[in-house]
């Protein structure tokens, strides 16, 4: 039987769409169907053995990759991954507060594989109030996502969920 994952995404910068594409490669490369979608273009999880949810951090919170379908979840393997410059600063209470939103924002499901990655501040695709939010922060300003470590995560995945 073919197994069809579904890679579910939000994003509002782009660079949480590019980690999900990046997974979706790797879980097409173990042989499984797979599409790579951002949430506001999926209407149904229909006819899906598996799905993978990746949101971005804003204001500490994540960005909800799976919001109304949670319920057509419950009975799925899932895995979900934040996006966020916490992973950059290695610092400890941000990342477990940043932890804590990623569970926050799947509960009450409970995915097999839950992890943060590097993601990407460019100021020159931000607005003038985000851009003065992230000088405020003094964010980290560059492109820190670890494509390897992405590919990585994704591919004991299908393990993970028993496909
Ligand atoms: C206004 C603003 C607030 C942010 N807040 C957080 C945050 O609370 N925690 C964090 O780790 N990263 C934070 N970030 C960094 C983003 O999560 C990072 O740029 C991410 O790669 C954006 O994903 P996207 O391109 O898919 O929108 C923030 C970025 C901006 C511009």
């Amino acid at each position: 039987m073919v197994v069809r994952i579904l890679v579910a995404y939000a994003t509002r910068n782009g660079s949480t769409g590019e980690i999900a594409h990046a997974a979706g490669r790797e879980l097409s490369a173990a042989g499984h169907a797979v599409d790579v979608a951002e949430l506001k273009t999926i209407s149904t999880l229909a006819g899906y053995n598996a799905v993978v949810m990746g949101g971005p951090l804003y204001m500490g919170s994540i960005d909800d990759a799976v919001g109304k379908y949670k319920d057509q979840l419950a009975h799925l393997p899932v895995a979900a991954f934040g996006v966020g410059l916490a992973p950059v600063s290695k610092d400890a209470k941000q990342m477990v507060e940043s932890m804590k939103a990623l569970h926050a924002s799947v509960a009450p499901l409970q995915p097999v594989a839950e992890t943060l990655f590097a993601g990407k501040l460019d100021p020159s695709r931000l607005s003038f109030v985000q851009r003065k939010m992230t000088e405020f922060v003094k964010s980290p300003v560059g492109d820190f996502r670890d494509w390897n470590a992405i590919a990585a995560w994704a591919k004991e995945l299908p393990g993970k969920m028993k496909l």
